[in-house]
């Protein structure tokens, strides 16, 4: 497989520009496509300094014509404050998104690969998650844009896989954290780190006692290139993350304790549609890519909150 030329749409977001950093310093040629929605140049401003770097404004609701070998379609806002602000533009995102990206890997026969997700489990009854869960999502409610689009983008994968013989890989991506998220995207690590760093009231959903599993970022991008140069004919879908779980009172105890923060804890009441438990079942990346995680949340948290302080401090 040639994989000189490689397509990252969303490659100015959180784990698009984590990713075209390890691309670019394995001497690929970077074709980084963003429409900046939730992604921002800053991101990516150092790598702009390598002629093995490109950046593209596009939104990839609409065709592109370039000549790559490899593809990887990230493009698409991951939390719920932005995906949900504008929901149809965010089905469209995964859809169309998906065609186009498709469209193009036919026509230049790369291999492409989807960044799922695990919301396609929906409110899961089965724990931990494993592939062959097909999921329990609801398909009208406000987050259905990105469930159902993640899902549809899912299904066009793999029916240009079958009809069209595509040279297809699916990761299903869990909680990421790291440095590069965005402040306020509502999410619990930066909802907490921000609030750590500013010294106001760290907001605790329900009794704390509900948890998570987080995944550091660098681990993820290992396990997403490792999924592209997987064997011929492993699609995939396959979960990555971190199974290690934690309450949301550990997590802000870890986060109180890492910053130095002298802030409190303030409860409020659970919402509704907040997961009592994710968690990934992480064997077949381990089978298939002789992948687990080694960044222990501990090590992760403090790059994160070193990234956090110092955006803050601008
Ligand atoms: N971070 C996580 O925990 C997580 C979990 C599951 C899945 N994912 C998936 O991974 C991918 C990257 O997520 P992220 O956390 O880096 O989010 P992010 O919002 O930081 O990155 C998404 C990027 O896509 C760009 N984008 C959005 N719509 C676009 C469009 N129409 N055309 C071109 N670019 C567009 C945004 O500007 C942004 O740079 C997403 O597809 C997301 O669904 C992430």
């Amino acid at each position: 497989m040639d994989d000189g030329r490689v397509l990252v749409t969303g490659g100015a977001g959180f784990l698009g520009s984590h990713l075209c950093d390890r691309l670019v310093a394995e001497d690929h040629d970077v074709l980084c496509v963003d429409n900046y929605f939730t992604g921002t140049k800053r991101n990516v401003e150092a790598l702009l300094r390598t002629p093995l770097f490109e950046l593209m404004r596009h939104d990839v609701t609409f065709p592109l014509y370039v000549e790559v070998d490899q593809i990887y379609n990230l493009a698409c806002p991951a939390s719920p404050i932005h995906y949900q602000f504008d929901p149809v533009q965010t089905t469209k995102t995964s859809v169309h998104g998906a065609i186009n990206m498709l469209g193009l890997a036919k026509r230049v026969k790369a291999r492409i690969l989807q960044a799922s997700t695990s919301e396609v489990y929906g409110d899961p009854e089965v724990h931990p998650q494993v592939e062959s869960y097909w999921g329990r999502v609801n398909p009208i409610g406000p987050r259905s844009c990105y469930d159902e689009g993640k899902r549809c983008a899912e299904t066009l994968f793999f029916d240009y896989w079958r009809q069209h013989k595509l040279d297809i890989k699916v990761v299903r991506i869990f909680n990421t954290y790291g440095p590069r998220m965005h402040p306020n995207d509502g999410r619990v690590v930066s909802n907490f780190i921000v609030q750590a760093l500013k010294g106001e009231p760290i907001t605790i959903f329900g009794d704390g006692q509900q948890t998570r599993s987080f995944c550091y970022v660098d681990d993820l991008i290992e396990a997403m290139v490792r999924m592209m140069h997987s064997r011929q004919g492993f699609t995939g879908p396959v979960n990555i993350g971190n199974p290690g779980e934690f309450t949301m009172l550990e997590l802000a105890e870890l986060v109180l304790r890492l910053s130095g923060s002298k802030s409190r804890m303030e409860f409020k009441p659970l919402p509704h549609d907040d997961p009592r438990q994710r968690q990934p079942d992480i064997s077949l990346a381990a089978e298939e890519l002789g992948w687990k995680p080694t960044v222990p949340l501990e090590d992760g948290l403090k790059e994160t909150i070193g990234y956090f302080r110092r955006i803050i401090s601008e």
